[in-house]
């Protein structure tokens, strides 16, 4: 005979808590995997574990009003004839139409444009719209090849290989037939209706050496001119890096597992890659070790919200960073003001993933055109470059308050750390004490 006290309280387990089991449940009614929007939930270290120490008498702080701090940055100086220059370090990522509305690519490169940097197209090619808004468009170039021609390429003011993303290192895209309009197969050369998956990796290529016979083809097209990007998942920073310098680079594109995606199995984007924190500084000593640190830029995404984290990332190495989700938040993405149709599809303002279903009420992740018309490029566009701006003063006030004149000037030696894991995996020492993990003494 059990026993139960009765004045114990019921206990639920931690390890199968509340979500847990509905998952359990949702997978044994459905036999089918969980497919969803954005970046990984799960609370991983991340950038608010890192602080800036400002300058006081050891260092020499910069006066706001009346002395500079530099934010442009020059990207794809290794070996393109005509590398881009940027007002701002902070690009926005690419992210495809088909995942995202004509109207949402539009506002992205009005916003953009405004604020003085680049926007990317997507897995799904590029778009008139967004060329015609883009001062500065980096067209990718995909395992997938969707709506990949030589005219765009040539059209672009730069290009970037995608060998991968943070939130699916090793995993291909996904677009699900709700969201594959007329327009968006024609571009894809594939029926409308249907589900596209896209490869996981290049068919042209099976290592470094026949990538970089890939990069000479693509200079070869664009006669030299543009710079030419690689983009990897993070997953094994170092080596990546170091691969995608020998096979030609101009630029490395690190994107961490916090970076969204238009659709993946939750189980990967949960599961699978390594924090954006973790990734720099292996990244950056591979390009310290190749003597190419600022030679070949390195971008970094993956959970960049404000211009606290791109001062962090810049003080960590990087040149530049690059925003998706965040800059799909400052067009509209998730706002409150649809909250009655958000719960009518079962979620909330704030939690709405369920982007392969392009349903979407704020009119971004949808090609429903009664939908995407919600969304005004014009303004949404403003939002965008309000927002960049905002992020870079920030980035600058942090910048000037640890004496830097640019915030490439951003180094380390800034910065503490809040946690173990984060000295650890930023190389940074804990506050207060001069040593992190994997450091000898104190
Ligand atoms: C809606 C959406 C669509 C995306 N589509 C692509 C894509 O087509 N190609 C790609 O390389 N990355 C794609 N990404 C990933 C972004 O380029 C970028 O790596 C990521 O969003 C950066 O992280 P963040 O969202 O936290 O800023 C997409 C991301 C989102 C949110």
């Amino acid at each position: 005979m059990s026993y139960h006290n009765p004045h114990t309280p019921p206990r639920k387990s931690a390890t199968f808590d509340d979500a847990t089991l509905a998952e359990i449940r949702r997978a044994a009614a459905t036999g089918i995997y969980d497919i969803r929007g954005a970046g990984t939930k799960r609370k991983v270290p991340h950038f608010d574990d890192l602080l800036f120490l400002g300058a006081s008498i050891s260092r020499y702080p910069l006066e706001g009003y009346r002395e500079k701090c530099d934010t442009t940055v020059v990207l794809g100086t290794r070996f393109a004839k005509k590398p881009i220059t940027l007002k701002t370090p902070i690009t926005i990522a690419g992210m495809s139409f088909g995942a995202l509305s004509g109207n949402a690519k539009e506002a992205l490169g009005r916003g953009a444009t405004i604020a003085g940097t680049s926007t990317t197209t997507g897995d799904g090619g590029m778009t008139n719209e967004e060329r015609g808004h883009s001062q500065t468009l980096v067209y990718q170039y995909l395992p997938s090849r969707y709506g990949m021609n030589p005219r765009d390429l040539r059209r672009a003011d730069a290009i970037e290989v995608v060998v991968g993303q943070g939130a699916k290192p090793g995993g291909g895209g996904m677009l699900l037939g709700q969201k594959i309009s007329d327009r968006v197969a024609n571009m894809r050369n594939l029926p409308k209706g249907i589900d596209q998956r896209s490869a996981c990796r290049h068919p042209d290529w099976t290592g470094p050496d026949d990538l970089e016979i890939k990069i000479l083809e693509l200079r070869e097209i664009t006669d030299w001119e543009k710079p030419i990007y690689i983009k990897v998942g993070g997953a094994r920073p170092y080596y990546d890096t170091a691969l995608a310098v020998k096979a030609g680079a101009d630029v490395v594109v690190l994107d961490g597992m916090q970076g969204g995606t238009a659709a993946t199995q939750d189980v990967f984007i949960e599961n699978v890659g390594m924090p954006t924190l973790a990734c720099i500084r292996p990244a950056v000593q591979a390009l310290q070790d190749l003597g190419m640190h600022r030679k070949v830029q390195l971008i970094v995404s993956g959970g960049i919200r404000s211009g606290a984290d791109v001062a962090k990332a810049m003080a960590l190495g990087a040149d530049a960073v690059a925003i998706g989700t965040a800059a799909l938040v400052a067009i509209g993405d998730n706002d409150p003001k649809w909250e009655a149709e958000y719960q009518k599809l079962g979620t909330t303002a704030g939690a709405y993933d369920d982007w392969h279903e392009g349903k979407d009420p704020a009119g971004i992740t949808t090609q429903d055109p009664e939908l995407a018309a919600r969304l005004d490029p014009i303004a949404a566009g403003r939002r965008l470059a309000n927002y960049l701006k905002v992020m870079t003063l920030e980035a600058q006030t942090i910048a000037r308050a640890c004496g830097k004149n640019h915030l490439h000037n951003l180094e380390p030696e800034d910065l503490c750390a809040l946690t173990m894991e984060a000295a650890a995996m930023a190389q940074v020492p804990l506050a207060g004490t001069s040593w992190y993990p994997g450091k000898a003494g104190f």
